[in-house]
This record gives structure tokens, C-alpha cells and sequence, in this order.
């Protein structure tokens, strides 16, 4: 069923003060700080080509509270600078004084970003709209912008009060990235057909876990396979992983893995060998055979093997979290070899998150998979057939402010 949303198309801009929500949350390298991958930005960076003449400014969440990519946006207005080729301000604000000021003295086709969202109280819970209307944040920020652009696909599963208290106050429309997600995943919709095949990986234990219930609940995992962080909490689960994997809440993921095994045995796939680090580089290992200290950094020949067929005999594939540290050339066999099945498979193929996109990229194999997203839970949520916070906000807007039906 098509989205009613309005597009940039639909509403003047030029000279307007834009409000334009975005997610270039990104992965900070934990000991230096700096930005792990910029395809988030680069998204962002085209909706903002495409506002020539308004006065835009970008707001974006980072991280979580309490966590070590919970950081300010300073470094990722001038890495959106570098990448638009064009002068991006920044201020250490998000709606007191300061950033209502350099709002209102913002000049025509100037950028400004705030600071990050979630260091205000408010963003960082969830609202029904007519309360997110109401918070601190968006009665404060709605009074110095004139219209909004929703980008935020990757937080569309939020109902935060940047993403649907807006809506209903200030025209609204979707910005390029959440027009292509939308565009791709409806023609997909169109195409894709079973066998289901979900390969997770990466270092995201709790998004997967979520990830394969929301998957399940809606017959789109019919194989599960695991690797990465992921892999080793089920490979424990099911007593094949001596000591511990070293990870925050693991007895419950544990659990979580156990039961969903003893649920439906067939539905997953384990790592039988991983690759850990040796004397001389890359050294693989039964899974069995995993001690408490190896540090397992990818999956084995034999998995990406057994792994590659699946892929190859599905009719959609759904890839979230690489296989392993693909960072170092001698880690990245599995991550390489599982991307190789999906671009040479007949179905239909989707992977999502920043990290896999930038592999692909690597191996110069973008335009054999179907549709490549940035986003990660959100995404999950989509395909699961869940509705999402901001698409609905879309849709009130569209009724709202304009009558296009896209
Ligand atoms: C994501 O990376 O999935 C989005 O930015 C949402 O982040 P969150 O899971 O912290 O809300």
C-alpha cells in the first residue's frame, strides 16, 4: 500500500528555516573518538544539496545514555562540511539561548547542526504526537523553524519528539533518504518470495535478538544464521562455547538463545569453526574447541561454506552485523565470502547497516544487492510489517499541509 507523504517538491523552502531531523548516529571508535564510517552523513548530505536556498538545520541523536558513543555532533558537522564541500556550523546547543540565536541568524543556503538530541531529557523518551507537541523541545525549537524534513529512516521506529511532534505544527515532509528506503522496500515488497534466509551478525546482541523475534513473528526468518557476538551467545546456549563471551546481560541473551533453539531447533544455523588470532595472523578453530580467552574475530571456511549455500538457495536474504572484523584484511574472509553469496544469489537481497555497506563497497560489489539501507532497527520493524512513528508522521502531515499521494 503506498505512503502519503509530501516530498521537497511539495513545499516552497527556499528562504525557510528548516528544521531537518536526521540519524547520523555513528559508530566512535572507543579509544580515539573519532567516527567509524560517514555513509549516514553522506545520506544526510544529499537532502541538504537538494535545499539550496533554505536556511537548514540539522539535528540528529548519537548513542545512548551511558554509553561510550553517547558524544557530542562537533565532530560530525565538520566531517558533513567536508563531505558537502561547504561551510556546516556547529553550536554546542540543542534549544537553549545559544542554539535558538544562531537558528534565527541563519542566512539563505547556510547549514547549521546542533548538538546531539539525546542531551536534552525529553528526546530521549518515547510520545504519543499531540505529547510530543507539548515537550520543551519542540514548543521551544517550533518557534524559530518554519518547516520540518523528516531523514531519520534509521530512527523511524521512535517516537521521539523530533521525529513525531513536528508533524502536525510546521509543514513536514520526507527528505531524499527515507524517499529512497521507501521506494526500494515497496519494490521489493512487489518481488520478494520465500525460502527466507536472516543472517546476523555484528556486535549488536540485543537489537538481533529483537531483530529475529519481530522476523519470526511475521514468517520472514525461515533460516536464522548467526555469527558475529551473536553466533557465540547461541553457540553457548547451546553448550558448545566453554566460558564466558564477555558481554553485558549475557545469562539473558543466553536464555533468550536457549529458548528460541528449543522452540524451533531447524530455524538456526551455528558456527561449526571461527577464526581467532594466532602467531601468525588468522588461525580457525572448531567452535568446540573455543577456549574462554580466544577472541573470536570471524567465522571459519567451513561456515562461510555452509553459510554461502543457504544464501544461494534463498529467495530473499536478509544480512544485518558483518560476519567478523572485516577492518583487517585477514578477518574479513567471512564478512567477504557471505556478501559474495548474496551478490551472485538469484534472490532478492537486502543488508542493512552502516558497517556492511561500507564492505560492500570494499569488495566493489554494491550493485548486485538489491537494496543496501543504512538503517538497522528500523529496518527490522519494516520488513516485520510494523508501523513506524515516522511514517505515520508523514502520513499526518501529508493530510495536514498537502494532498500529493506518493
Ligand atoms: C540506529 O542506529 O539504529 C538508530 O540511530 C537508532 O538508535 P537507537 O537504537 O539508539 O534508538
Amino acid at each position: 500500500m503506498p505512503i502519503r507523504m509530501l516530498t521537497l517538491e511539495d513545499l516552497d523552502l527556499d528562504g525557510k528555516r528548516v528544521f531537518m531531523r536526521v540519524d547520523i548516529n555513528t559508530p566512535i571508535h572507543p579509544e580515539t573518538g573519532q567516527l567509524m564510517e560517514q555513509e549516514r552523513l553522506k545520506e544526510a548530505a544529499m537532502t541538504i544539496q537538494d535545499l539550496p536556498k533554505s536556511r537548514v538545520i540539522v539535528a540528529s541523536h548519537q548513542g545512548r545514555v551511558g554509553r561510550s558513543d553517547y558524544t557530542s555532533l562537533e565532530a560530525h558537522s565538520r566531517a558533513l562540511g567536508e563531505i558537502l564541500g561547504r561551510k556546516v556550523g556547529f553550536v554546542p546547543d540543542v534549544f537553549g539561548p545559544a542554539a535558538l540565536s544562531e537558528m534565527d541568524s541563519l542566512g539563505d543556503g547556510e547549514v547549521l547542526m546542533l548538538d546531539n538530541l539525546r542531551f536534552t531529557a525529553e528526546e530521549n523518551q518515547e510520545y504519543k504526537p499531540a505529547d510530543a507537541e507539548k515537550t520543551f523541545l519542540v514548543k521551544r525549537l517550533k518557534e524559530h523553524v518554519d518547516a520540518c524534513v523528516l531523514d531519520a529512516f534509521s530512527t523511524a521506529h521512535r517516537s521521539s519528539p523530533t521525529i513525531v511532534g513536528f508533524a502536525g505544527l510546521v509543514p513536514t515532509c520526507a527528505g531524499r533518504t527515507v524517499g529512497r528506503e521507501l521506494r526500494m522496500l515497496d519494490r521489493i515488497a512487489s518481488v520478494e518470495k520465500g525460502p527466507y534466509v536472516t543472517v546476523l551478525g555484528g556486535a549488536k546482541v540485543n537489537d538481533r535478538l529483537e531483530a529475529i523475534d519481530a522476523l519470526i513473528a511475521n514468517n520472514r526468518a525461515d533460516k536464522v544464521l548467526l555469527c558475529g557476538l551473536v553466533g557465540l551467545v547461541f553457540l553457548k546456549a547451546a553448550g558448545k562455547l566453554r566460558g564466558d563471551v564477555g558481554i553485558e546481560g549475557e545469562q539473558k541473551y543466553v536464555l533468550k538463545a536457549r529458548q528460541l533453539m528449543d522452540e524451533d531447533p531447524d530455524r538456526f544455523a551455528l558456527p561449526t569453526d571461527v577464526a581467532v588470532r594466532g602467531d601468525g595472523g588468522r588461525k580457525e578453530v572448531d567452535a568446540s574447541a573455543l577456549t574462554a580467552q580466544a577472541q573470536v574475530l570471524d567465522i571459519g571456511s567451513k561456515t562461510i561454506d555452509r553459510y554461502s549455500r543457504y544464501i544461494k538457495g534463498a529467495g530473499t536474504v536478509f544480512m544485518s552485523g558483518p560476519p567478523g572484523a572485516f577492518e583487517w584484511d585477514e578477518f574479513s574472509r567471512g564478512t567477504e565470502g557471505l556478501l559474495r553469496a548474496m551478490a551472485s544469489s538469484l534472490g532478492t537481497t537486502i543488508i542493512s547497516g552502516g558497517h556492511l555497506s561500507t564492505a560492500l563497497h570494499k569488495y566493489g560489489i554494491r550493485e548486485e544487492i538489491d537494496h543496501i539501507s543504512t538503517a538497522g532497527g528500523a529496518l527490522v520493524q519494516f520488513l516485520a510489517g510494523k508501523r513506524l512513528p515516522l511514517i505515520d508522521a508523514l502520513e499526518r502531515a501529508a493530510d495536514k499541509w498537502g494532498k500529493k499521494a506518493e
